[in-house]
């Protein structure tokens, strides 16, 4: 496979859980980084962090990603501050533990704004500045989609989680 080494990403829900790791690991490779998530406190905190013990820059950005405004805003901070975008982890996320039958509409809704919608209005916007990057080993940027084994195998249960996550696995593409 190609590789494009990352020299600015955006993390979704990089204040916390997986998307904290994955962005103190990238940041151990000296990547400059944008992290989102909706608790500007938490952002703060997770960009001091990570510059601290990395040397790299790290904006902190406030963004509900189940609005499509504000993934747009996102997407538009990171290439205003950095120039250029060459990798997105959509990995912010949220399910609920109710089964299909006891699921509410508005849950369900909330589910999917977040996890499906959120994830393809930062990868269009992304996209647009991907395609303007110069081609480096075929490739002009990447972007993983964080799902869930969920989406694979259902299971009696996290009824909104498996639909939802189901309809956003496979979980990479590159541009
Ligand atoms: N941990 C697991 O076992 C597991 C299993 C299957 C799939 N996953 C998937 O992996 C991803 C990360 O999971 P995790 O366990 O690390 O989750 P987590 O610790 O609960 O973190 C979720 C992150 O997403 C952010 N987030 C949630 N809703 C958001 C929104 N509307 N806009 C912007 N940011 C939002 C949160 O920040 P704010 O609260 O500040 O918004 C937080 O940073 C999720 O997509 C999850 O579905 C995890």
């Amino acid at each position: 496979m190609s590789s494009r080494n990352a020299r600015t990403a955006v993390v979704t829900g990089g204040n916390s859980g997986i998307g904290r790791a994955v962005a103190g690991a990238l940041a151990g490779t000296g990547t400059r980084l944008v992290i989102a998530g909706r608790r500007e406190e938490a952002n703060r905190r997770t960009a001091d962090d990570l510059r601290e013990r990395h040397g790299v820059e790290v904006e902190p950005v406030t963004a509900d990603v189940s609005r499509e405004a504000d993934c747009i805003a996102l997407i538009s901070r990171a290439a205003e501050r950095f120039g250029a975008i060459d990798l997105l982890i959509n990995n912010a996320g949220i399910g609920t533990w109710d089964t299909i039958a006891e699921t509410a509409t508005e849950d369900f809704d909330r589910v999917l704004k977040t996890n499906l919608y959120g994830a393809f209005w930062c990868a269009r916007e992304a996209f647009r500045r991907m395609r303007e990057n110069p081609e480096v080993a075929g490739l002009r940027g990447s972007i993983v989609n964080i799902a869930s084994v969920a989406g694979k195998e259902a299971w009696s249960g996290p009824g909104t989680c498996c639909r939802v996550t189901g309809a956003s696995t496979p979980t990479g593409s590159w541009v």
